[in-house]
């Protein structure tokens, strides 16, 4: 059986007391929650720690981003060592986002750099969670799946077998993000079905059934139930609908 995640994506929102109202919202509220999927939320780095250091918080935690360097003279960045590093005892820190369409667009971050990226994340035990999704023009040119085939193969496809069963994949259409505008449930379906059939051919269907793809795109209450019955739909990316408990739990039980 696949994972089932629902992951909130904070961007860069919320202040220290605000994450902190947020726990302990969440905390208050945990009884409401039905579903036994797994559960993340990846704040903006500095308050990785408020999140890991609050009492009752059992829920898993990422990071945006990280450096696809080791170490050495990058000013600014986080290492894939520095994130283990930081949890190391309670192992809350598992997962760190990698190439969101905002980093691939504001930040110009390409598939090379990606895939570097993914490794240093595998290297130091924790799991990416790989984004990837055309633009409008794309889908307009009817290139979308190419566009999407190449950022999976050259993002993922230096892997290992046992290195791509640690990686979560979510797929954002560009046009879908913030825009209000979601994709059908039969658009996500057909690329979420046809990203699961590039894995097959590269890694067999055993290993293709196994890793767990979200949607991400404007996915709010109204639509995460019929989402979520997709058959390759494992569960979400939740931005804007992540930063309130109320959609966030709301999201959480459509399952
Ligand atoms: P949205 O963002 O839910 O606000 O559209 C999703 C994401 O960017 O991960």
């Amino acid at each position: 059986m696949r994972k089932k995640i629902v992951a909130g994506n904070w961007k860069m929102n919320l202040l220290d007391e605000e994450v902190i109202n947020f726990i302990v919202d969440f905390n208050s509220r945990k009884n409401e929650i039905e579903s036994d999927s797994e559960i993340i939320i990846l704040p903006a780095s500095i308050y990785l720690d408020t999140m890991i250091s609050m009492p009752d918080w059992d829920i898993k935690i990422g990071a945006q981003n990280c450096s696809q360097f080791n170490n050495g003279a990058y000013t600014g960045e986080i290492s894939a060592a520095m994130l283990r590093d930081f949890d190391y005892d309670s192992e809350n820190l598992h997962y760190c986002l990698v190439g969101h369409s905002e980093r691939r667009e504001y930040f110009n971050e390409q598939n090379d750099v990606l895939a570097e990226k993914v490794n240093r994340l595998i290297e130091n035990g924790l799991k990416p969670i790989y984004c990837c999704g055309e633009e409008l023009q794309h889908r307009e040119s009817e290139s979308h799946f190419d566009w999407v085939q190449a950022q999976i193969e050259e993002g993922l496809f230096h892997l290992k077998e046992e290195e791509l069963k640690q990686v979560v994949i979510a797929y954002e259409p560009v046009w879908a993000i913030g825009t209000g505008k979601t994709a059908t449930s039969n658009q996500a379906q057909e690329m979420h079905a046809f990203i699961r059939s590039l894995i097959a051919k590269k890694y067999g269907d055993a290993t293709a059934n196994s890793i767990s793809i979200l949607y991400g795109g404007s996915c709010k209450p109204e639509n995460a139930s019929e989402l979520f019955d997709q058959p390759d739909i494992d569960g979400g990316l939740i931005g804007g609908a992540s930063l309130k408990v109320d959609s966030f739990i709301q999201i959480i039980n459509s399952f």
